[in-house]
């Protein structure tokens, strides 16, 4: 069955990502786009000839889709994700699902009201290389720690644009691209919840243009200016009830080199280290996995793909997890996870600074 899909936020997001991918995927057909902004209504029209496209979500006719893909600006997820669900339609929401404990609640909630699955989960976790990694660790035995790092060169999304303000985006790096660390390694933390948290953030190049994310094309602009008051780099400390411990670092931009993602999995019988780049950069680290133990470093085989597979391998499988009675609730869960930690570096961050 074709899954009918309406396109709720036309922008960067739905452009580069969903709807090339879309289009030429023969499980998905759209139906139906939404945004209020006149001119990617115009740019829809022009893509998606003979499509209908709304000024609100509201507008969607129900019954009309299957499933509308959410990739409006942060603090709209909940909102437009809550109103969806509720007219019971399912809803495919972009990272960062929510912005806090109880929006979560809230699109729990509506899904319940409504009938309708809410599905999220961030790209990384289809990355053919994390679950390589995944795959490894299960051998190595209980997990004791874990390195999770994205931290890029130069990388600041949307310079200037709502990325950058905190009552439009939820925070900076860390609700970013932290985000899909934390979703990534999901998996490897299980189901015992996180019982210390403890984190700093800083905002060391959010303003200097010359770290934007240059893959993005969003308008030039050099000198910003102190404009934004969200963090280009957060750090955090976890330990599960488990006895699991997580070392953290989301970073948009950076003294590096590269844009590069470094994933490091301690368990008792070794460790297992993958150095890639998520995402777009074309500023990228050439994908790596080792294994050491006993004193030894040696290089694993690791799947390379093309940038991007991750979201082609993600459409693949939503069909099955839409159909799956066994969805209902679990995005909404994981999303209450992921975002309760994040609250939680914000609030150690908050507190840092007032005390120095
Ligand atoms: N999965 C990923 O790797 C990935 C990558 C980039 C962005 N994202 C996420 O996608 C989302 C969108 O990011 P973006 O880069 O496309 O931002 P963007 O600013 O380029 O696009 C947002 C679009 O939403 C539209 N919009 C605003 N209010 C709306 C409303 N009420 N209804 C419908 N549309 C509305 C805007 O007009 C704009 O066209 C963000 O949450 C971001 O975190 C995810």
């Amino acid at each position: 069955m074709t899954v009918r899909v309406a396109l709720v936020g036309l922008g960067w997001a739905a452009r580069s990502i969903w709807l090339p991918r879309l289009l030429e995927h023969p499980g998905y057909e759209v139906t139906a786009a939404v945004d209020p902004d006149p001119v990617a209504r115009a740019e829809a029209a022009t893509a998606l000839p003979g499509v209908p496209a709304f000024a609100g979500a509201g507008d969607l006719p129900a019954g009309a889709v299957d499933l509308a893909v959410v990739a409006v600006p942060n603090h709209l997820h909940g909102t437009i994700g809550c109103r969806l669900l509720e007219r019971g339609i399912p809803v495919f929401v972009e990272k960062p699902v929510c912005l806090s404990s109880a929006e979560a609640d809230r699109l729990a909630a509506a899904e319940r009201a409504g009938g309708a699955v809410l599905l999220a989960g961030s790209a990384a976790r289809y990355r053919a290389d994390v679950r390589a990694l995944l795959a490894l660790a299960r051998p190595l035995g209980p997990v004791r720690h874990l390195d999770l790092a994205w931290v890029r060169a130069r990388g600041v999304p949307d310079a200037g644009g709502w990325f950058t303000q905190r009552r439009l985006a939820g925070g900076g790096a860390l609700v970013d691209l932290g985000w899909h660390l934390l979703d990534a390694a999901g998996p490897l933390l299980g189901p015992a919840p996180v019982e210390h948290a403890v984190g700093t953030t800083s905002a060391d190049f959010v303003d200097d243009g010359s770290h934007r994310a240059a893959w993005r094309e969003d308008e030039s602009i050099e000198d910003l200016g102190p404009g934004s008051d969200v963090e280009d780099t957060a750090r955090g400390f976890l330990v599960t009830a488990g006895g699991t411990s997580v070392a953290l670092r989301a970073s948009w931009a950076s003294h590096e080199p590269r844009d590069s993602t470094v994933l490091t999995v301690e368990g008792r019988a070794g460790s297992l280290t993958l150095r890639c780049t998520f995402g777009f950069s074309p500023n990228r680290e050439p994908a790596t996995l080792t294994r050491t133990r006993d004193g030894r470093t040696e290089p694993v085989p690791v799947p390379v793909e093309p940038v991007g597979a991750e979201y082609r391998r993600q459409l693949d499988e939503l069909p099955a997890l839409l159909a799956d009675p066994a969805s209902r609730g679990r995005a909404a869960t994981e999303a209450r996870a992921t975002i309760g930690v994040i609250e939680r570096i914000y609030a150690s961050a908050r507190q840092a600074r007032a005390a120095a």
